[in-house]
């Protein structure tokens, strides 16, 4: 059984989020944007945050979105009124709450008579601005003998209603105690997602700051895994922090795995570290999925024109696709090593290595071993080369993890096996890019999901 580990790190983010929370409670309110990947450590972060206040005499008050079809509007604001109701009660008790009650009670039954009001949200703009303005009187009201901070939890899943109200919020707590603490994972706000046009008029109220979590560091590894797991090895630290990038959900599922298996073996992907990525690569293009695939078959860091030649497409399609994963954050340009990319962390390639169905990486494996064949020096190390350009002549090579064995490297050993390579199906049994021979391409049917 690994051992729940203590709050670890985190002093700077937590030194602004006290700050915070001292401001709001000298009067001077405000919206933090706390922002950051799935398991970062953003709602530990936030209750970290709300045990500072809590003993601070804040009233803490939490509201989550939630992923679910049936949802009401105003969700994570109804969780927050009803916390308001029960926490700040004695703040409002005997007070004349009169109207402000009444267009509460619409959300909120607790705020009016009780007796079978009915929940109704509001039908027009008009309507909307008089809920609004009363829950912004109603908070401002408790704020004065109480200060307040308010989570809403992953805003990711946040209806457009209460984003709305969140904005109207957002442009007075600078004058009374209340802080609000947003928090969302950034990855997952596309273009067209309501926070995302939310947010740029968020974090320039007065009294926004925007925190962005980021994994620990390797020292904050070693002191996970020492609480998790009593005593561990430097190496083992500097490797678990090299796989998941510092990120504490999967520090926390590897520690679980070398509890239970007394190692880490590559390729034991654990089920919660699949999940969650599979889940993140799911924003991503079919087709950018599907170049991912390629490139994980190559290494943690792979090069551009390596991953061209396996994925049988041009240069210029290819780097487009790698702009959107690097907009994704699932790769980065390599520094000084123009023309490679890497993997942000060596689980996102294990994942999407694991998802390949065996024919396919096998032959993907062997692509790649040609094409390193074909090359002046027949697949030696080279040094990594000047930017490619499509069909540039006079091209240096850098090598990709394909052959390169442990470690970095490729997950099972495949790389020298000879033959033709086939490009990936698109999982309709046509091919994603044009054949160029080798194996036919796998029906859908041998494609997972
Ligand atoms: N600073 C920390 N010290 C110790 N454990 C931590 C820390 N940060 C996160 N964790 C642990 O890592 C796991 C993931 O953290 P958390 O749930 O806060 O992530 P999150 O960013 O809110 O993820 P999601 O986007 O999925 O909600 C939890 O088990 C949490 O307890
Ligand atoms: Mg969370």
């Amino acid at each position: 059984m690994v051992a729940m580990a203590g709050f670890i790190g985190r002093a700077s983010e937590v030194a602004e989020l006290r700050s915070a929370v001292d401001e709001a409670a000298a009067g001077r309110g405000g919206l933090v944007l706390l922002a950051g990947e799935p398991g970062i450590g953003k709602t530990r972060l936030a209750e970290e945050a709300c045990h500072y206040a809590i003993a601070a005499g804040a009233a803490v008050v939490w509201g989550r979105c939630v992923e679910l079809e049936g949802t009401p509007a105003y969700w994570p604001w109804i969780q927050v009124l009803r916390g308001i109701a029960q926490n700040a009660e004695h703040a409002l008790r005997g007070r004349e709450l009169g109207d402000m009650a009444r267009e509460i009670s619409r959300l909120v039954p607790e705020f009016g008579s009780g007796n079978g009001l009915i929940v109704r949200a509001p039908v027009d703009a008009g309507d909307r601005f008089r809920l609004f303005d009363a829950v912004s009187r109603l908070l401002r009201l408790v704020a004065r003998t109480r200060n307040v901070v308010a989570v809403l939890d992953d805003l990711q899943w946040c209806d457009a209603a209460s984003l709305a109200l969140l904005r109207h919020l957002s442009r007075d707590v600078h004058d009374f105690g209340l802080l609000v603490v947003a928090v969302y994972r950034d990855l997952e706000i596309g273009r067209r997602h309501p926070l995302a046009a939310a947010l740029p008029e968020l974090s320039r109220e007065r009294g926004a700051r925007r925190l962005e979590v980021k994994g620990f560091g390797v020292d904050d590894v070693g002191r996970y895994l020492l609480a998790a797991c009593g005593s561990v090895e430097r190496g083992l630290v500097s490797s678990v922090h090299e796989q998941t990038g510092g990120n504490p959900l999967f520090v926390a599922e590897l520690a679980r795995l070398l509890q239970d298996e007394g190692e880490l073996r590559q390729g034991a992907l654990p089920q919660g570290v699949r999940e969650v990525i599979g889940r993140r690569l799911d924003v991503l293009s079919g087709e950018c999925k599907r170049v991912l695939e390629v490139a994980s078959v190559l290494g943690r860091d792979f090069e551009l024109e390596l991953l061209c030649e396996t994925a049988r497409l041009p240069v210029p399609r290819v780097l487009e696709i790698i702009d959107e994963a690097v907009g994704a954050a699932f790769a980065n340009p390599l520094r000084h090593q123009p023309g490679r990319y890497g993997f942000v962390h060596d689980l996102v390639r294990e994942t999407l290595y694991q998802e390949l169905p065996t024919p396919i990486r096998v032959q993907l494996h062997q692509g790649a071993a040609e094409s390193l064949e074909r090359r002046p020096g027949g697949g030696e190390l080279a040094a990594p080369g000047p930017p490619l350009v499509p069909g540039g002549a006079g091209r240096r090579l850098g090598q990709g993890g394909l052959l390169c064995g442990a470690g970095r490297g490729a997950g099972d050993g495949q790389a020298g096996v000879r033959g033709g390579g086939s490009p990936i199906p698109d999982g309709t049994g046509q091919s994603l890019w044009p054949t160029g021979g080798g194996a036919p391409p796998l029906p859908a049917a041998d494609r997972p999901g």
